[in-house]
């Protein structure tokens, strides 16, 4: 079994299969969202860490994880110059959004810090599952590897996500949480229709 099976993940909705067939013929936009991505994560990481500095643990864990998500924004920009592509410019996130819209105005520092990291760990558990779904489904193999090594380090985030949140708020909390935000994300799917240019 895959790290990245939805049993594993505990992802309410598998991603419709035809999306791997749209994202086979929308490379170039794929790798270009890819790399928002990527940056998004990396800004994401470096904003908790401002908002929460006075959290140690929360500083040590995502510091590396800073680093880390740039690089992976450095490796997308590398395999799009392999293939003389371009950046390009960065999409409206469909996905981000509507799952933002269940972070409600007016929550105290403490409450939203758990929503934002149950967020980050959706989204890394999503990301994971399709970068499994490119590893295991495109044609080149140099590709297949790429997307793998993305998979084994958004599933190692995802489980960090979660970590942290047991580290600040009783894990029965996490857990009813964490299922809340798994249901908000399979509606926010449901409105969503697949598509090849995007990562989500
Ligand atoms: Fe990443
Ligand atoms: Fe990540």
């Amino acid at each position: 079994m895959s790290t990245a099976d939805n049993s594993i993940l505990g992802l309410k909705m598998p991603t419709d299969p035809r999306w791997v067939d749209l994202a086979t013929i929308s490379l170039e936009e794929i790798l270009t969202d890819h790399a928002f991505c990527e940056m998004k994560a990396a800004t994401q990481c470096i904003s908790l860490i401002q908002l929460h500095a006075d959290k140690p643990a929360l500083v040590e864990a995502l510091a590396p994880i800073v680093t880390e998500e740039w690089g992976h924004f450095q490796m997308v920009m590398s395999e799009l110059k392999r293939r003389g592509l371009e950046l390009g410019k960065q999409r409206k996130d469909d996905y981000v959004n509507l799952l933002l819209q269940r972070i409600p105005a007016g929550l105290s520092y403490g409450e939203k810090l758990l929503h934002k990291l149950m967020l980050c760990a959706l989204i890394e558990a999503r990301s994971c599952e399709r970068f499994r779904l490119l590893s295991e489904n495109l044609e080149e193999e140099a590709l297949r590897k790429f997307y793998y090594k993305f998979m084994v380090s958004e599933a190692g985030h995802y489980r960090l996500f979660i970590d942290l949140a047991e580290q600040y708020y009783p894990t029965e909390k996490v857990r009813a949480t964490w299922q809340e935000w798994l249901k908000h994300e399979e509606a926010v799917l449901d409105q969503l229709v697949p598509r090849g240019d995007r990562m989500h």
